[in-house]
């Protein structure tokens, strides 16, 4: 394991550590986990979404970053641009922890963009001369995509009626009015939305007051953390990764969660109705701190990526090699009958290239994969007569349910991971499989697998499941079972640039 002393942990980029960070990012690219295509970090710990906008023709996603291993030590911001959500280049490091007010680290936030330029709201995670945590929400400004200002003033300083825990600020422009919905947590400890305001971005933000959610006066598990709201269609989606929230049955058994309400936000009276009840977002192991883009360029859905991974979790094969952490494939929300649609983003099918697998009915029409599992490919599943089946992804010769196996059963209408049988096992506390009701029977699955991730998308995306996998050179076997099956399985294009990218050229 690569170690990280605590001296380091607190370590800030500068200019004189690029060699350092070269030569890591060399002995990265080496590892046989490595993505071809998603956002992973250059060097050192990657974990949420922050910034997530399109402006001047590009999408721009930034990541919390801590540079020199995986550990979450102090957090800096990297940038990465994209033309079509598929394609991402590394653009280098976007705000590292400088000033007073993030002596701790630059948190989690978001942007909205005006023109050329993107405005950049984050929590400065400060700490005083006692080490008391006093958070600090900031501004920063990325102009034509190369000048980065930060503002003198923070935008809004600590509330005293909630306890240190405030962060991770969305910033939105309603109407000519920004607003911040601020993650927090209460005197009770419970987990909270809080609302701000302002006529223009950098000044006079004013505290409106709590986000009442009809039906959750009680608030949220202990702690809020990076809260969204989004339009999408007629509805309004709060989005949010609660912490505290109790295992129920096939709900909520990942240590830390992210869920969804839809309903109706009204900024008068600060209440949000919903329709339906509180889902998770995501029903596989590794998934937490979905943000999704400011943007106009789709009007009939939002665009969101996520921290593919967990806070506390540990990913031993790769932090051994020193760095951890990745960002799920970026997905279209749309909702359909009550439920948020999620869809990986639909130029995903340019990264489709040769076929390595045809069955249609169930009958091998082509086979260039003998048994072997492709690293990187996407896999689709008709499943026209809603058979049970059975899959089994880099599992061992001669194993029958080896691997990381997905399997339906018809007759209880479930689906079920499982990947107790993998050499690597993580966070196993957590518990090694995850299964899933579905109500409306299976009818197809699209599967992306890039190396150290599995992302299942079932019936167009009214589920997915994410979990990370790290197969051992022995585990390199598919498995397919299942009567009157249409499965496909597409090599993929690498679109993820992996380049040791440290500065950008004007820093
Ligand atoms: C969520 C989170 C945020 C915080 C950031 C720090 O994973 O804990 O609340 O801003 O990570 O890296």
């Amino acid at each position: 394991m690569t170690t990280v002393n605590e001296l380091d942990k607190k370590r800030m980029l500068m200019k004189r550590d690029v060699d350092e960070l070269i030569a890591r990012h060399k002995s990265n690219v080496a590892s046989m986990w490595r993505a071809t295509y998603h956002i992973q970090p250059v060097t050192g710990l990657m974990n949420d979404p922050n910034g997530f906008t399109f402006c001047n023709h590009k999408w721009h996603l930034f990541y919390q970053w801590f540079p020199f291993g995986p550990v979450h030590g102090l957090k800096h911001w990297y940038h990465v641009t994209s033309e079509d959500l598929v394609h991402w280049k590394n653009r280098g490091v976007a705000l590292l922890p400088s000033e007073k007010y993030e002596n701790s680290g630059c948190y989690s936030g978001s942007a909205i963009s005006e023109g050329d330029t993107i405005y950049l709201a984050y929590t400065g995670n400060y700490r005083d001369e006692n080490r008391v945590r006093k958070p600090h929400q900031l501004l920063a400004t990325l102009e034509n995509d190369v000048h980065y200002t930060k503002a003198l003033r923070p935008l809004i300083t600590p509330n005293e009626d909630y306890t240190e825990h405030q962060r991770d600020p969305k910033i939105v422009r309603i109407d000519d009015t920004y607003y911040i919905f601020l993650g927090a947590q209460n005197k009770d400890n419970k987990g909270v939305i809080l609302v701000y305001s302002s006529d223009s971005i950098l000044t006079d933000w004013q505290f409106l007051g709590e986000l009442k959610v009809k039906g959750y006066e009680d608030g949220f598990g202990f702690m809020v953390e990076c809260p969204d709201v989004e339009k999408i269609g007629l509805h309004d989606v709060l989005i949010f990764s609660p912490q505290g929230i109790p295992a129920d049955k096939d709900d909520y058994n990942n240590k830390y969660n992210s869920v969804y309400l839809i309903g109706d936000l009204d900024l008068k009276t600060l209440t949000f109705t919903p329709e339906g009840p509180m889902q998770e977002l995501d029903h596989g192991f590794d998934f937490y701190a979905p943000q999704c883009a400011s943007q106009s360029v789709y009007d009939d859905c939002a665009i969101m990526s996520a921290w593919f991974g967990v806070p506390d979790y540990t990913y031993p094969p790769t932090d051994q090699e020193g760095w951890s952490g990745m960002q799920t494939f970026p997905r279209e929300l749309s909702i359909r009958k009550g439920k948020l649609y999620q869809k990986p983003a639909r130029d995903f099918e340019s990264l489709k290239k040769e076929e390595l697998f045809v069955a249609r009915n169930g009958e091998i029409i082509s086979d260039q994969l003998h048994g072997h599992m492709p690293h990187a490919a996407i896999m689709h599943v008709d499943n026209p007569d809603e058979e049970s089946l059975n899959l089994n992804l880099f599992s061992r010769n001669y194993v029958i349910s080896g691997g990381f196996a997905i399997q339906y059963d018809k007759y209880k209408k479930q689906l079920r991971i499982d990947r107790s049988n993998l050499t690597n096992q993580l966070n196993t506390e957590y518990g090694t499989v995850r299964q899933l009701k579905i109500d409306s029977g299976l009818k197809s699955l699209d599967i992306l697998v890039d190396h150290s991730t599995v992302e299942i998308f079932v019936n167009d995306g009214e589920y997915v499941l994410s979990s990370r996998v790290f197969p051992t050179d022995d585990e390199h076997m598919i498995r397919m079972g299942g009567k009157n099956l249409n499965l496909m399985i597409w090599q993929t294009e690498p679109s993820v640039d992996d380049e040791a990218i440290i500065f950008a050229e004007n820093q």
